[in-house]
C-alpha cells in the first residue's frame, strides 16, 4: 500500500516498534506559499498525532521572505538541509506577488536539481470509487507510479532568447538527456517495480516507457536503448512502451492498465496532474523526491493554488499522504499505513473537503485524521 523505501534507511522497523531507544528523525518543515501553509500544518499534525518520533524545524522560505529581504534560499541552504536532516516536508511555490515565481524556481527546482533528488515518486491510487470521474473504476483498480526524472530534461532551463521583441525572435529551450541521468531513472523505475507491491497485496510486474520517441528521436532513442538494456538485468519484469500521446489517451479509456511508469522530466509533470484526476483530483495526490541514500524530499503533487489559498478550503489529504510517503521511507511504515487507512475512512465517511464531496474545511480534515489515527 505504501511505496516502499528503497533508500538503506537507517532506521528500520524498530523505529515504530521502540520509538524511545532510536533517535528522532529530523524533520526540515517548509510549507511555502499559499495552500501550502495551509496544508502542510495538517499533514505535521497527523504525525504528532500517530506518535512518530520526530523533531521538526520550521523554515519560511517562500514568497512572503522573498518580498521581505529577497532571500529565496539562504546561503547554503540546501546545504544544510542535506547535513542537518534526515527528510524535507514541502508545501508549494508561487505567489501572484511575485509574477517571475523566480523564488519557486530557485527553492523547488534549485532543491530537486542542487540536492540531486532525481527520482520524482508519483503513486496514483484510487481510495474509493466516488473520486474517480471514470465510470466503472474499482477501488484498487486504479494503482500505479509514475516514475519521473527529476533533475534534466527541458527543465534545466538551457537555452535563450535571440533577437527579443522583434519579429525575428528566436526562443530555445534545450533538452538535456544524460547517459547517466537516464539509466540511473530507468534502473529505480525497474528496482521499484521488483521491490514493491500494489494495495491490495500483489506484486508489481510491469515497467512501462513514456516517451516521445516518434518526434523528438535523439532524445528518445538514448531512453529506448537504456530501458532495454536496464530491462535486461530484469526478466522478470514485463516491459512495455507508449508514446505520451496515445499514453494519456488511454490513461483516461483505462487507466486500470499501468503498473509502474518511467519517463522524463516534462512528461511526467504532465502525466502526474493528469492521473491526479484519476483519483480525486490535485488535493488527493503524493509525491516524493528521492535520491537513495541522501536527503530527500516528500510534497504533495498540487501547488499554491491562489484562488483558494487563506479560505480554509483547501484538501489536506494529498500532503497527509506524503507525510505517510516520508514515514514510510523514513522506515516507519506501520504509522504510515495508520495514516494511510485513516485517511481512507475519511474518505469513505465524506469526512472532507468539498473539492472531494465533502463539507469540512481544511483544518477540520486534518483534526479529523488526527483523531483517527491517535485512536488507532
Ligand atoms: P495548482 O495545483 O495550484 O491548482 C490547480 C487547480 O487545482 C486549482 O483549481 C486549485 O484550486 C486546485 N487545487 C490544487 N490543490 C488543491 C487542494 N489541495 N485542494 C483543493 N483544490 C486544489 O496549480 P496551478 O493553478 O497551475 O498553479 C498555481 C501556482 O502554484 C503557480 O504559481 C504554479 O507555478 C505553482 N505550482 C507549484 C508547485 C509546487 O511548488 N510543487 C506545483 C504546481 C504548481
Ligand atoms: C510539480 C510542479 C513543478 C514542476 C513546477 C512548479 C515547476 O508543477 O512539482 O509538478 O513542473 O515540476
Ligand atoms: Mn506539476
Amino acid at each position: 500500500m505504501t511505496p516502499e523505501n528503497l533508500t538503506p534507511a537507517s532506521c528500520d522497523l524498530h523505529c515504530d516498534t521502540f520509538p524511545r531507544v532510536s533517535p528522532k528523525k529530523r524533520i526540515a518543515v517548509i510549507p511555502g506559499d499559499g495552500i501550502g501553509k495551509e496544508v502542510i500544518p495538517q499533514a505535521v499534525r497527523v504525525l504528532e498525532a500517530v506518535g512518530a518520533d520526530l523533531a521538526f524545524s520550521h523554515f519560511d522560505w517562500g514568497a512572503d521572505r522573498y518580498l521581505a529581504d529577497k532571500t529565496t534560499v539562504p546561503a547554503d541552504g540546501f546545504a544544510m538541509l542535506a547535513r542537518d536532516f534526515d527528510a524535507i516536508l514541502m508545501g508549494a511555490f508561487g505567489d501572484p506577488r511575485v509574477p517571475s515565481n523566480v523564488h519557486a524556481k530557485e527553492i523547488l527546482l534549485g532543491m530537486r536539481f542542487q540536492m540531486d533528488l532525481y527520482a520524482n515518486v508519483r503513486p496514483v491510487r484510487l481510495m474509493d470509487a466516488s473520486l474517480c470521474p471514470l465510470k466503472g473504476v474499482e477501488p484498487n483498480g486504479v494503482d500505479f507510479v509514475v516514475i519521473r526524472e527529476n533533475t534534466e530534461g527541458v527543465y534545466g532551463d538551457l537555452g535563450g532568447v535571440f533577437k527579443q521583441g522583434t519579429p525575428d525572435e528566436i526562443a530555445i529551450q534545450e533538452d538535456i538527456n544524460t547517459r547517466k541521468g537516464v539509466e540511473r531513472i530507468t534502473r529505480y523505475a525497474f528496482e521499484y517495480c521488483a521491490a514493491n507491491k500494489k494495495g491490495d497485496g500483489s506484486p508489481r510486474r510491469r515497467a512501462l516507457l513514456c516517451d516521445k520517441s516518434n518526434a523528438m528521436t535523439h532524445a528518445g532513442g538514448l531512453w529506448q536503448r537504456v530501458f532495454k538494456e536496464v530491462g535486461g538485468e530484469y526478466p522478470q519484469i514485463e516491459k512495455q512502451h507508449m508514446y505520451v500521446d496515445a499514453l494519456c489517451m488511454q490513461m483516461v479509456r483505462d487507466p486500470r492498465e499501468f503498473d509502474v511508469i518511467v519517463t522524463n522530466n516534462m512528461f511526467g509533470d504532465i502525466i502526474t496532474d493528469l492521473a491526479a484526476g484519476m483519483q480525486g483530483g490535485l488535493g488527493m495526490a503524493a509525491s516524493g523526491n528521492l535520491h537513495p541514500g541522501k536527503t530527500s524530499m516528500f510534497e504533495p503533487v498540487h501547488g499554491s493554488a491562489p484562488l483558494i489559498a487563506g479560505k480554509n478550503m483547501a484538501n489536506p489529504l494529498g500532503a497527509i499522504l506524503t507525510a505517510a510517503m516520508m514515514l514510510s521511507h523514513l522506515g516507519m511504515t506501520a504509522r504510515a499505513e495508520k495514516i494511510e487507512t485513516a485517511v481512507l475512512e475519511a474518505v469513505r465517511l465524506h469526512k472532507t473537503t468539498a473539492d472531494i464531496g465533502g463539507t469540512l474545511g481544511t483544518r477540520e480534515a486534518g483534526e479529523w485524521v488526527a483523531k483517527s489515527v491517535a485512536h488507532r
